[in-house]
C-alpha cells in the first residue's frame, strides 16, 4: 500500500546554503535507498515537503523528519493512501525545489498532473501552487 504525507514547516537554517545543501544531499541519498519519491520545496524560509512511498517507510521517514531541529512548526496537511505515485517519474523521483527555474518547471509539471484529474493529485497541486505563489 502506498501513502503520501505532505507538510509545511518553518526552517531554522537561516538561509544557509551549506546547511541546505547538506540536508538535501542526505535526503536525496536516503530517499533513493528507501524508494521515497516526492518534493522538497524551500521558499521564504519555509519548507513544503511531499513524501510518497510504502506506508511504513513514509511513516518512519516522517517521524525522523519531525524530530529534526533544523525546522519547527511542522504542520501536516495531507496524510492519505494513494494508488500510484505522482512524483515517481519527475526528476528521478525526488526533487528539491529552491530556485526560480526549478519553481517554473514544477509549476509546469503540476499543470500536467492536473490533466489526470485525480482528487489527491489536484489537492497536492493546489497546496504546492499556493505555497510557491505566496
Ligand atoms: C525539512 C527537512 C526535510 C527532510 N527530508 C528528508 C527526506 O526526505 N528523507 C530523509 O531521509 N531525510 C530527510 N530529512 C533528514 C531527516 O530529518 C534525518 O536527519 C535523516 O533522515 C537522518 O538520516 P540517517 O538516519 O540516515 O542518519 C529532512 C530534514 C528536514 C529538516
Amino acid at each position: 500500500m502506498l501513502r503520501t504525507i505532505c507538510y509545511i514547516s518553518d526552517s531554522r537554517l537561516n538561509n544557509s546554503l551549506i546547511a541546505f545543501d547538506s540536508l538535501t544531499l542526505k535526503a536525496k541519498k536516503n530517499n533513493a535507498t528507501n524508494n521515497i519519491t516526492g518534493l522538497l520545496v524551500y521558499k521564504n524560509n519555509n519548507f513544503l515537503q511531499v513524501l510518497e512511498g510504502k506506508h511504513e517507510t513514509v511513516d518512519a521517514v516522517f517521524n525522523k523528519i519531525s524530530l529534526d531541529n533544523r525546522h519547527h512548526n511542522i504542520f501536516k496537511i495531507i496524510d492519505t493512501t494513494i494508488e500510484q505515485r505522482f512524483f515517481g517519474e519527475y526528476n528521478f523521483g525526488f526533487t528539491v525545489v529552491s530556485d526560480k527555474n526549478a519553481l517554473k518547471n514544477l509549476t509546469e509539471y503540476l499543470n500536467w498532473l492536473r490533466i489526470a484529474d485525480n482528487m489527491i493529485a489536484n489537492e497536492i497541486s493546489t497546496m504546492v501552487e499556493n505555497f510557491i505563489s505566496r
